[in-house]
């Protein structure tokens, strides 16, 4: 049977200064249909007011737009919030998986104790509204072959996986139990404008720019699927008013490429030469491959938009004018983070 489609007029958007959550929000603001939207954000390391500035120098977006500073954690906070909306889009979380394997405690708290406060309040609120969890293809675990579907077993290995497959069940789990209007999706390997230059793409064009080593774990085999962030913000708006309650839905980029290859596009369109890649220690328990097949959501309407050429393309030139935005993302205690996590791969790198 085919789901109706939804209009929402009122979202909560959690995590919606992050990377993929501030676009969510310049996308549908842009749509200029009078929804209002509410960001809750913790403004963690990652969180950053500067993504939402293109909205706050709208007048017509700004009116429509409340930017809240908080933990989807505080339980005192959230439960007005949720209360007054007809939707909440949860794109808060910890999301690196480097930072995992160092630090973990923050992920659970706000992977698993956090969505549980969202999911309670949505329970309570006099006018329940609808939820969606964003999660993520690592909830498969690596996919030797083939494309994982939406009811493959979850076989998460790092400790950001695993919290991302936690948040999922307990969604699943009120939608059981507690007849909840929820959806999951899971997306794979998102890139664009804005993106924390922690993250493979943008550390890698931040460093090049300034002639600094590549850190490349391993031999560079592994395989992502990309997905532009504006395709990856319409796929989560289409499961919001299309999916089905209780149902998961892959978002899939369709643009499987080796680590390599895309480190030699990215060079390419820089000008940088190969030689600035240093073969470093592994990540431990890396997957060595994603894949996601799409066709659930295709189903609904959604197919990514964005060709990978066309979208690196976007991205380079974004970063190369938006100096000001990433130096100031690579200051404070980047130069740590850094260190511990590069500082002895790189010495010893081949
Ligand atoms: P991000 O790290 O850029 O943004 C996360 C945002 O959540 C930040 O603004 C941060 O301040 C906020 N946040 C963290 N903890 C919070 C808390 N306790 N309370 C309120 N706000 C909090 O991440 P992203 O790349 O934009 O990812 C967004 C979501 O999409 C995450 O749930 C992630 O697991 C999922 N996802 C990401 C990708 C990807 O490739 N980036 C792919 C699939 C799924
Ligand atoms: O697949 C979806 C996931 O994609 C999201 O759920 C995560 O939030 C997001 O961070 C991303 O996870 P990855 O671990 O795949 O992304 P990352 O950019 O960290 O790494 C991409 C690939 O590049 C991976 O194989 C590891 C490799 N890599 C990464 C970094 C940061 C390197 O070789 N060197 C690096 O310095």
């Amino acid at each position: 049977m085919t789901e109706p489609v939804r209009a929402y007029r009122r979202l909560l958007v959690t995590g919606g200064a992050g990377f993929i959550g501030s676009c969510y929000v310049r996308d549908v603001l842009g749509r200029r249909d009078g929804t209002e939207i509410t960001v809750l954000d913790k403004l963690t390391y990652a969180g950053n007011e500067a993504n939402l500035a293109p909205m706050t120098s709208d007048p017509e977006q700004a009116a429509r737009m409340t930017v809240v500073i908080g933990d989807i954690a505080d339980a005192d906070l959230v439960g007005p919030l949720i209360g007054a909306a007809d939707a909440v889009v949860n794109f808060a979380a910890e999301s690196h998986v480097d930072r995992s394997i160092l630090d973990p405690e923050a992920f659970l708290r706000t992977g698993v104790i956090g969505v549980h406060v969202l999911l309670e309040a949505c329970r309570a609120a006099p006018a329940r509204p609808r939820f969606l969890q964003v999660s993520t293809d690592e909830v498969y675990g690596s996919i030797d072959q083939g494309h994982a579907r939406e009811d493959d077993r979850l076989e998460p290995r790092s400790p950001y996986a695993a919290a991302k497959a936690a948040g999922e069940l307990l969604v699943r789990s009120y939608v059981v139990t507690h007849g909840l209007d929820a959806v999951v999706t899971r997306g794979s390997n998102t890139y664009g404008p804005f993106h924390h230059p922690e993250k493979l793409i943008p550390l890698f064009i931040t460093n090049a720019i300034d002639d600094r080593p590549l850190p490349m774990y391993g031999d560079g085999l592994q395989r992502r699927d990309w997905l532009y962030v504006s395709d990856h913000a319409a796929g989560i708006d289409a499961v919001l008013r299309g999916g089905a309650t209780g149902e998961t839905y892959n978002i899939a980029g369709g643009v499987e490429m080796a680590n390599r290859d895309t480190i030699a596009l990215l060079l390419e369109r820089l000008g940088k030469p190969w030689s600035l890649v240093r073969q470093v220690e592994d990540r431990p328990g890396h997957d060595r491959r994603y894949a996601m097949d799409g066709s659930k959501l295709a189903a609904l309407g959604w197919l990514p938009t964005m060709d990978f050429a066309t979208g690196l393309d976007a991205t380079v030139d974004w970063y190369l004018e938006n100096e000001a935005w990433w130096r100031a993302v690579r200051s404070g205690d980047w130069d740590a983070y850094y260190e511990r996590q590069y500082g002895s791969r790189l010495r010893t790198a081949t």
